[in-house]
């Protein structure tokens, strides 16, 4: 089969992640009998720099007619200073909204040579850790009014906006629901409904999609006790459900757990086939253009982008496969690397999987 790719390499370490994923796809490709066809496009910094725009009409034009859309990351100090409409991550966050990309699931995997990577103690992490994070990604405080003012003491203020409906609310918890259902049927629904009127209707609304799926148990917990939770006992989670920023912030958490953020891959999915991939973690400034990132996030975000946006079941396990194998064999980006372990730079590790698939 072919399929039309839209790539956007992004800023800082974008470039370097990407290079690899597309490797590993075009070995697929002639592994399996694929065809997949790249169009590279401007998104982020790199956009603004060369458009005057992170998010060019184009872009949003072409990613709208291919079959998938493969994303490094974005950002960077020299765009620090940008108004907050032409920052890089506007372009993302553009991108996501234009193509109806509401769920974005993000899957803590604890490969079990990766074990002394993770932070926690062996014996709250044990050998393995697989919790999938399906976060809210077209709403919430990230796409609410925001702005300045004066207030009545005549001080400058600012105000971001969280706001949910109960249409937003309810197709992400079915789609939290429906992968339950395919796991563990334990989901965990994360809000802070102590405090905010957004989250006591997004309570509501995930106590009322629950009815549907009586085989899977619903549990609540709010956001602080779950960031708490994630690190004394990991292992009680399942399926997390959330909002656009708690998602945003316990994904890097649980990323961590599973030895770094580089190896957490994610899929940002919408009511279609069409699906934007990228890895969870930025774009790593520190160490960009260096061949020192892991790209591991990203081919695994490859890996999603067959298996959800072109049903190639087979092609994306044969990723997870060589991932895996490439770390039972020893070999680490720094990120991860511990006693014993070989160490080698972003392009090496995208070529030994290559080679694995
Ligand atoms: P970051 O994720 O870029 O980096 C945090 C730390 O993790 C850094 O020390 C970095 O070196 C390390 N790290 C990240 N990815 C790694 C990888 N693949 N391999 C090895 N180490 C890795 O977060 P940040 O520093 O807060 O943000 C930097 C920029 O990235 C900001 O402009 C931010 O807005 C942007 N950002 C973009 C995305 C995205 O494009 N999806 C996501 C998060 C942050
Ligand atoms: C992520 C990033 C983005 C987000 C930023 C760069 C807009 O942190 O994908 O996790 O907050 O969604
Ligand atoms: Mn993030």
């Amino acid at each position: 089969m072919e399929f039309n790719i839209a790539v956007m390499p992004g800023d800082g370490i974008g470039p370097e992640i990407v290079d690899q994923a597309k490797i590993v796809l075009d070995k697929i490709g002639s592994k399996y009998g694929h065809v997949f066809n790249y169009e590279e496009v401007l998104m982020g910094g790199v956009a603004y720099d060369k458009t005057g725009v992170p998010l060019p009409q184009e872009t949003i034009d072409i990613c709208k007619k291919s079959d998938s859309v493969l994303l490094g990351a974005v950002g960077g100090y020299e765009w620090d200073n940008l108004p907050g409409e032409l920052r890089p991550e506007a372009g993302l966050l553009g991108i996501r909204k234009e193509l109806g990309l509401f769920a974005n699931l993000r899957p803590a995997l604890l490969y079990k040579a990766l074990k002394d990577a993770s932070p926690l103690k062996p014996e709250i992490i044990g050998d393995s850790l697989d919790i999938c994070i399906v976060r809210e990604l077209t709403g919430g405080i990230y796409f609410g009014d925001r702005g300045r003012l004066t207030n009545e003491a005549g001080e400058e203020a600012a105000y971001d906006t969280e706001k949910y409906s109960v249409s937003e609310v309810e197709r992400i918890a079915r789609v939290a629901f429906e992968i339950a259902r395919k796991r563990n049927k334990l989901v965990t629904s994360i809000d802070k409904m102590n405090v905010l009127e957004s989250s006591r209707l997004w309570r509501e609304v995930v106590v009322r999609v629950a009815a549907d799926y009586p085989d899977v148990e619903l549990k609540h917990l709010l956001v602080d006790n779950a960031a708490m939770q994630l690190v004394v006992n990991p292992k009680q989670f399942d399926v997390i459900v959330t909002s656009n920023m708690f998602g945003d912030i316990l994904s890097d958490e649980a990323s961590m757990l599973t030895g770094s953020i580089g190896m957490l891959p994610s899929a940002s999915l919408s009511d279609g086939k069409l699906g934007l991939y990228e890895p969870s973690h930025g774009s790593a400034p520190d160490i960009a253009g260096q061949d020192k990132a892991n790209p591991l996030a990203t081919i695994l975000s490859a890996a999603m982008m067959l298996r959800y946006s072109f049903d190639l079941e087979e092609e994306a396990s044969a990723i997870e496969a060589a991932v895996e194998k490439v770390l039972d064999e020893g070999y680490r980006t720094g990120d991860i690397a511990s006693k014993g372990t070989k160490i080698v730079g972003c392009a090496k590790m995208g070529e030994l999987v290559a080679e694995r698939v």
